[in-house]
């Protein structure tokens, strides 16, 4: 406890990122990893091997990027840092312990931004009911003429969770808005990935699977707001959150898809 207290001192952040909780919630994938390492390694190793898959389809190998890379337990680092001249890893949040674990890769760097480009949008408006919230618009890296593979990695499902959280406890703007801010944050991230240079792939988790002692799945939740994905990849479940992680009788697992070739 007293470790996470620290890190989350010396994790830089802006004010906007803070509010919205995202360095507590790195630090606590962390924890949760720690915890649940042998119940996670299955998806880590599928994840990795679709990245290595997209990346193999790169057609030169200057510069790799991973976006929602900050933690990294997913990605297959030192293969990429071999194969790329350079590879950086994006994320609105760096934790100093992850900034620690890739200090021994020179060809890897760290690039701390938003790639919704809506957070400090949204931490002006959030508490404003007159002030409509912020349409997504990612810009990032689209003109980068040494982009030859991106890879989106359990990212996605995530983009809309602490703005969601933050805008509901704000209390100024309808359900039906913060709804449609969530599904826009989603399809704006699609469209980005279709517009990058070079090869991309896509992981991201799907649906939330809420599943009993004796196995049995008693609810799907839809994590993409209705998008359908429409491409083809393999899927397999992510046991993020067995018992009992977040409740004493049912499993919280992830049903994930991964798409070598989103383009
Ligand atoms: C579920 S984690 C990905 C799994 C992680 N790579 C691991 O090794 O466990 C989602 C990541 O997306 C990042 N993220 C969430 N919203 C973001 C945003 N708007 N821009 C950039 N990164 C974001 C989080 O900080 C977090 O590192």
């Amino acid at each position: 406890m007293l470790a996470q207290l620290v890190e989350y001192w010396l994790t830089p952040s802006t004010k906007a990122i803070r509010a919205m909780g995202y360095v507590p919630e790195v630090i606590g994938i962390r924890a949760r990893y720690a915890r649940c390492a042998a119940y996670w390694e299955e998806h880590l190793k599928r994840t990795r091997e679709v990245i290595l898959q997209g990346a193999a389809r790169a057609q030169k190998r200057r510069k790799a990027v991973i976006l929602g890379g900050g933690l990294f337990h997913d990605v297959p680092i030192s293969e990429l840092s071999q194969m790329f001249e350079k590879v950086v890893l994006v994320d609105i949040v760096h934790s100093f312990v992850s900034r620690w674990k890739t200090r021994r890769y020179p060809n890897v760097h760290r690039l701390t931004a938003d790639i919704t480009n809506t957070v400090e949008a949204l931490y002006r408006v959030a508490h404003r009911e007159d002030q409509p919230l912020p349409i997504s618009e990612p810009t990032l890296l689209l003109d980068d003429p040494e982009l030859d593979f991106t890879a989106s990695v359990n990212l996605l499902s995530q983009l809309p969770c602490m703005p969601e959280s933050y805008l509901k406890k704000q209390r100024a703007h309808s359900p039906e808005a913060i709804r449609a801010f969530s599904a826009q944050l989603i399809e704006a991230h699609l469209n980005y990935l279709s517009r990058l240079p070079g090869a991309v792939a896509l992981i991201t988790d799907i649906m939330r699977l809420k599943i009993d002692t004796l196995g049995r799945v008693v609810e799907r939740r839809d994590l993409l707001y209705s998008h359908v994905l429409g491409k083809f990849g393999s899927e397999w479940d992510w046991r993020l959150a067995p018992i009992p992680e977040v409740d004493r009788n049912y499993h919280y697992f992830r049903r994930v898809v991964g798409i070598p070739d989103w383009k």
